[in-house]
């Protein structure tokens, strides 16, 4: 068969590399893509929210699955027009896509359903925004509603900074994004990122990841797109796993059906372990980044039959339970970013980076490529503000994190900036 994956970061290189050793695949073809997925499969240079480009190229490529990975398009409804046109999609509805779209949404589902989250109110205007502040105390957490690519949330430290920030946001600070706001209580707790691969009835949960927001060593400075991750994530124990099956999986998947938006896809479940227990920070509808990279990396089954089965729905609950046998106890897992100088503020574009060839080959190393073009005499070079994704397993957690440093070692490229502590929380 043959696949189209949508999408040009390291989480779509992770997704293609996979699904390339698929025995069940002949071709992969990529749009945008980039220079180090091209050499999985030939790249069309359609933009990865070009809706009605990637339509058309869908209907001259015909592919036998079209694999989607990041939110604009799904969030503009691009499964929808592909669905419409009789192809297999992974991924969500733009309906049921709104869970990453509009956060007021989310809460408001959650709300009907039952799911444990921050207690919040949604709001256009600064009085009553005020007024629901009145009932909560500091730090106070305030989110533009729609997409702000990933910058959208600010946690302010007192109530002056929060009004402050209140007026910025109302009046336009993320644009159309911010024109409503969520304002929510401030959980205190550990984070993790959980993947649900489901057909809209069935699931399979992937093993938990934790991901490293902040630019600085030990979690400081400012919040970028993920400096690295790793899984499985010990916080997340078989008890918590279970209820966050229990508590949160279930209940979104039933009654998202149940309202008519069925989810199909990958439900990223954003977690705070609270001394309650666990509760959703946020809902996205697509793999993280860097969460995908170590995802794949360390997932021994053909992920191909498990992305069609979501994608076509229908498979019986008992077969779907089998798609991934090996989840239940995965190998660890890192991946290290690598990013360009400026990151997360404008990032130098253009240094050279060298040997990249021979550090992609240590023993259990991948590195894939977030942000890398090709010179004029065939070098990469950097090209975006997460260039490289260093990903290695090991048998643990150490053996992994000490491959995938070994493996920066040895890439040239001074001007590389990245966090020596991946993985700390679980070392
Ligand atoms: P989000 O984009 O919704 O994931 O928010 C970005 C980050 O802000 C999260 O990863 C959390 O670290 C933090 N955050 C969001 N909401 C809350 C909350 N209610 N309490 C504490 N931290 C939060
Ligand atoms: N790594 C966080 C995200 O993908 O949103």
């Amino acid at each position: 068969m043959n696949i189209l994956i949508i999408g040009s970061g390291g989480r779509e290189h992770a997704l293609a590399w996979k699904i390339a050793q698929s025995p069940l695949v002949d071709t992969i073809w990529c749009a945008p893509g980039s220079p180090a997925m091209d050499l999985l499969g030939p790249c069309f240079d359609v933009a990865a929210d070009d809706v009605e480009g990637l339509q058309k190229l869908a209907l001259q490529l015909e592919p036998d699955l079209i694999v989607i990975g990041p939110e604009a398009p799904l969030a503009k409804g691009l499964a929808d027009f592909l669905r419409a046109r009789g192809f297999d999609v992974f991924g969500p509805s733009q309906a049921a896509a709104q869970l990453e779209a509009s956060k007021g949404f989310a809460k408001d589902r959650m709300a009907a359903y039952g799911v444990p989250t921050a207690r919040y109110g949604r709001f256009t205007d600064i009085a009553s925004a005020k007024a629901f502040l009145d009932t909560l105390s500091a730090p106070f957490v305030l989110k533009a509603d729609g997409l702000a690519a990933g910058k959208g949330v600010v946690i302010a430290a007192t109530r002056e900074e929060a009004d402050a920030e209140l007026s910025e946001m109302l009046s336009g600070k993320f644009g159309g994004a911010s024109a409503e706001l969520v304002i929510e209580e401030f959980m205190e707790g550990e984070e993790a990122s959980i993947f649900v691969m489901t057909d809209g009835i069935n699931y399979l949960t992937l093993p938990a990841a934790q991901d490293h927001k902040r630019i600085g060593e030990g979690d400081t400075g400012p919040n970028t797109g993920g400096m690295g991750a790793y899984a499985p994530a010990p916080v997340m124990t078989p008890e918590l796993m279970k209820r966050v099956e229990e508590e949160i999986t279930v209940p979104m998947l039933r009654g998202m059906a149940g309202d008519g938006m069925p989810y199909r896809g990958v439900l990223y479940i954003g977690v705070m372990v609270t001394a309650d227990g666990p509760k959703v920070v946020e809902f996205n509808c697509r793999f993280g980044d860097p969460e995908c990279q170590v995802l794949m990396m360390q997932m021994e089954a053909d992920i191909v039959p498990a992305l069609l089965a979501c994608a076509t729905g229908g498979m019986r609950a008992r077969e779907f339970a089998q798609l991934l046998p090996a989840e239940e106890s995965p190998k660890p897992a890192v991946t290290v970013v690598m990013a360009a100088p400026g990151y997360p503020g404008t990032p130098e574009k253009g240094s050279v980076i060298g040997n990249l060839h021979h550090a992609g080959h240590g023993e259990g190393v991948m590195i894939f490529h977030a942000g890398t073009a090709l010179d004029a005499d065939g070098n990469f070079i950097a090209n975006g503000g997460r260039v490289l994704n260093i990903t290695a397993t090991g048998d643990t957690l150490r053996e992994a994190v000490d491959r995938a440093y070994a493996a920066i070692g040895e890439i040239d490229w001074p001007e590389g900036v990245y966090r020596r502590d991946i993985g700390w929380r679980a070392l």
